[in-house]
């Protein structure tokens, strides 16, 4: 008699980092996934948790964080990735133990996939033998430099000095001190740690996933796969995939950005954002309305509450700022980023760097002016407007309202800024075809999804 075989579903786990910036491309892989026939569970920290009537096809479990009130906030990020790597492991292995032990008959937990900053989760797994992939949000250029972090504060270009900050680092040309993927802090020695022991336990998985895309970072690619000697999976962009994404915002997103976007000429307006954690004196956030107003170009702004120290929202501004510029300005609180960049009237995005923002700003084709704030972001803007050329950066320390006006007429009326646009569409392109059948990204992708059904047997 013919026995028939039961083939087992597989089911995959994500941990997701709990910020905007993690959350996002987590959840857009996590989709992404689920269309190559995977079932996905998500477990979430109690703390900035997704919806998950959002997102209905997945399986979600919230753990504790067991942080203070004081340390429950995004205000510092290095801190509360600390602490969650210490509060986590007790909490993450017991739901992480009853998902495979309470596993249908017909499906296997086969893999865990978390955010690389979660290091102790490659013990976790090790303990329960499961395989760990991990999946890096940021740019494997500026992921790359972490490797190096020893021999950088062996050359004395960390921690960082104010004398340096212009020194080139031959190391990683076209990078100054400056530009590296640090933060200014008081007690550097925390973020070193932390990361170390991302590189060691990125290292210790069973591969990386990228949201990036071989053609725009193949010699970081290339120089983290033979130092790590682990599969590299670039996958990217998530967000083009084709697939009915659910948002996965933190905050609402406000729509009457789309309806005053209709109102505005084609390629006409300057979208402002800085990401879901970076903030402003009140000195800069002045300078940047003075720029923007001076500019004479109308421009949409999110200013997320909090995001300017001292004040809650727009207190800052004076009075009648924005009703004696007759409609050119429009401010919200948060934006559909992505249906914003995709916008016909968008002509260039002020952006803060980040991977996502930058991602999402290429694949549509916009120019970027930056501004990094810290970490990977320094990296991504030097490399945008240096290697890549797709963008202007705003280097000088103090911002100040003349040079900001001069970058957005640069890049908004003039020939250089015809060329940048000229550029981010050709590379727009490029991150459109590699998705396609036999694009890089579609074939890493096959490979990703081989590679995972490989680990669970
Ligand atoms: C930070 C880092 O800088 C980033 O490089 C890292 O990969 C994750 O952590 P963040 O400051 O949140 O991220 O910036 P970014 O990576 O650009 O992510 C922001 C996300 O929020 C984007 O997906 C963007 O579309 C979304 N967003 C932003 C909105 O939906 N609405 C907004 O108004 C602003």
């Amino acid at each position: 008699m013919e026995q028939q075989q039961q083939i087992k579903r597989l089911r995959l786990v994500l941990f997701p980092l709990p910020l905007q910036g993690h959350i996002n491309p987590m959840l857009e892989l996590a989709t992404i996934l689920y269309s190559k026939g995977f079932s996905i569970t998500l477990i979430h920290i109690n703390f900035n948790s997704p919806n998950p009537s959002n997102h209905p096809h997945f399986t979600f479990h919230s753990i504790p964080h067991s942080l203070s009130e004081a340390e429950a906030t995004t205000k510092d990020a290095i801190s509360l990735i600390t602490h969650l790597n210490i509060n986590c492991v007790e909490p993450f292995k017991e739901c992480l133990a009853r998902l495979i032990s309470n596993a249908l008959d017909n499906e296997s937990v086969c893999c865990l996939i978390a955010d690389a900053m979660f290091h102790f989760t490659q013990a976790v797994a090790d303990s329960l033998k499961l395989p760990r992939l991990v999946i890096r949000t940021t740019s494997a250029t500026s992921f790359g430099i972490f490797p190096a972090f020893p021999l950088l504060l062996q050359k004395g270009y960390l921690p960082l000095q104010v004398s340096r900050l212009e020194e080139p680092v031959v190391e990683f040309p076209p990078l100054k001190v400056k530009d590296l993927p640090v933060m200014n802090m008081r007690n550097p020695e925390k973020f070193y740690e932390l990361i170390s022991r991302a590189v060691s336990e990125t290292k210790a998985s069973s591969g990386v996933i990228w949201n990036t895309f071989e053609e725009l970072e193949q010699p970081a690619l290339d120089s983290i796969a033979k130092q790590l000697s682990i599969p590299m999976f670039p996958i990217g962009p998530f967000h083009k995939y084709n697939l009915a994404y659910s948002s996965s915002s933190l905050l609402v997103e406000d729509q009457s950005s789309i309806s005053w976007l209709n109102t505005q000429p084609p390629n006409s307006v300057i979208y402002v954002s800085f990401g879901s954690l970076a903030v402003l004196s009140e000195a800069e956030f002045l300078e940047i309305a003075w720029g923007l107003a001076n500019s004479d170009q109308p421009f949409l702004w999110v200013v997320r509450p909090g995001s300017v120290h001292g004040s809650e929202w727009l207190e800052p501004l004076p009075n009648g700022f924005l009703e004696n510029l007759g409609g050119r300005g429009h401010v919200v609180k948060w934006a559909p980023q992505q249906q914003v960049l995709g916008h016909l009237a968008i002509g260039a995005f002020w952006t803060h760097s980040g991977w996502n923002s930058t991602m999402e700003s290429i694949c549509e084709g916009v120019p970027m002016i930056c501004r990094p704030s810290f970490i990977d972001q320094n990296v991504n803007a030097k490399y945008v407007s240096n290697v890549w050329k797709v963008g202007v950066q705003l280097e000088n320390e103090i911002l100040e309202r003349g040079e900001i006006k001069r970058m957005i007429i640069k890049l908004m009326r003039e020939k250089e800024g015809e060329e940048i646009r000229y550029r981010v569409s050709k590379l727009k392109d490029m991150a459109i075809s590699c998705l396609k059948q036999g694009g890089s990204s579609y074939k890493y992708l096959e490979s990703l999804v081989n590679h995972i059904h490989s680990l669970g047997h």
